[in-house]
């Protein structure tokens, strides 16, 4: 079951017109929120940031973020699986194609929610491989649009060569993958691009850094630099559907050891037990 506009329908009775500015424009924006034992995730940050996102459009938000959880509580119910991940979709509506904001238009929301599996053992075993692209994406990579051309041939780029993925390089700095967030670990100590407009603010990426501030693991937010990356001891990458993942071949050469490393796996466990005590009850805080 999906939801669209206000209704509860099974995903192949879903349709929209094909003036939708979504489909004409990619004038809408997203969020991807996972859900474990049904609850969702860290529900009120991926909220703000989905505030965030419609604010870089200019579009109202629909709903309260009280109406969004419970919303999303009817749709987690109605699916199977005990972890899913949400993907909420908000276009500027269906109107008459000009490039100019249509006045008095409803928006067109979507919402579905697919199983949701943890990332293969062999693949955290092993560590995945990925390649490096300049980020040639516009100057808003803070608004998660739905509009996601560029992000779609600079994945591609990495699945062409059966990498996992493209990890993105901006004027000699590292910004983030092509649909994750990219952190390194140079002498022991964690490294992340500082949050712009240049990067989505990742939801992980703040629980990656939050764990890493609880347990007193040396960490440092600060730009890092095409170099840096080429030398990294250890490079994880992080999204709310892939958790942690280790990448130990960059452009066909090592990463490190070239196994995952040691603060991969701190973080990894951290990650799994920060998640368990989500499931025990965390509230996510958004009731009005
Ligand atoms: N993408 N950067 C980009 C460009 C992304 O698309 C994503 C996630 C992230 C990680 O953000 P988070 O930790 O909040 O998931 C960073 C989602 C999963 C997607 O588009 O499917």
């Amino acid at each position: 079951m999906i939801y669209l506009n206000g209704k509860f329908i099974p995903l192949e009775e879903a349709y929209i017109p094909v003036l939708d500015r979504g489909f004409i424009f990619g004038d809408g924006v997203y969020e991807v929120i996972p859900a474990y034992s049904r609850k969702p995730f860290r529900l009120e940050e991926h909220l703000n940031r989905l505030q965030h996102s419609l604010d870089g459009i200019r579009l109202k938000n629909p709903f309260s973020n009280a109406e969004w959880k419970n919303l999303l509580e009817q749709l987690i119910a109605k699916n199977n699986g005990e972890d899913q991940y949400i993907y909420l979709h908000i276009t500027r509506g269906v109107a008459k194609r000009d490039h100019a904001f249509p006045v008095n238009v409803p928006p067109t929301v979507f919402i579905m929610s697919n199983p949701l599996l943890p990332p293969p053992v062999e693949l955290l075993a092993s560590g995945a491989s990925a390649i490096t692209a300049i980020d040639n994406r516009w100057i808003r990579c803070d608004v998660k649009a739905i509009s996601l051309l560029p992000n779609v041939l600079l994945r591609q780029l990495a699945v062409d060569v059966h990498a996992l993925e493209t990890i993105l390089i901006r004027d000699g700095f590292l910004t983030e993958g092509a649909a994750s967030n990219i952190f390194i670990v140079s002498n022991n100590v964690l490294l992340a691009p500082p949050k712009s407009h240049l990067m989505l603010p990742g939801i992980t990426y703040d629980v990656v850094l939050e764990l890493a501030a609880a347990n007193g693991i040396p960490h440092e937010i600060r730009q890092i630099s095409e170099h840096e990356i080429r030398k990294a001891d250890e490079i994880l990458l992080t999204s709310s559907t892939k958790e942690i993942m280790p990448i130990t071949l960059l452009d066909n050469q090592a990463v490190g050891s070239g196994r995952p490393g040691e603060l991969f796996a701190r973080l990894h466990t951290l990650y799994q037990d920060y998640k368990a005590t989500h499931m025990r009850g965390r509230s996510c805080g958004c009731d009005n």
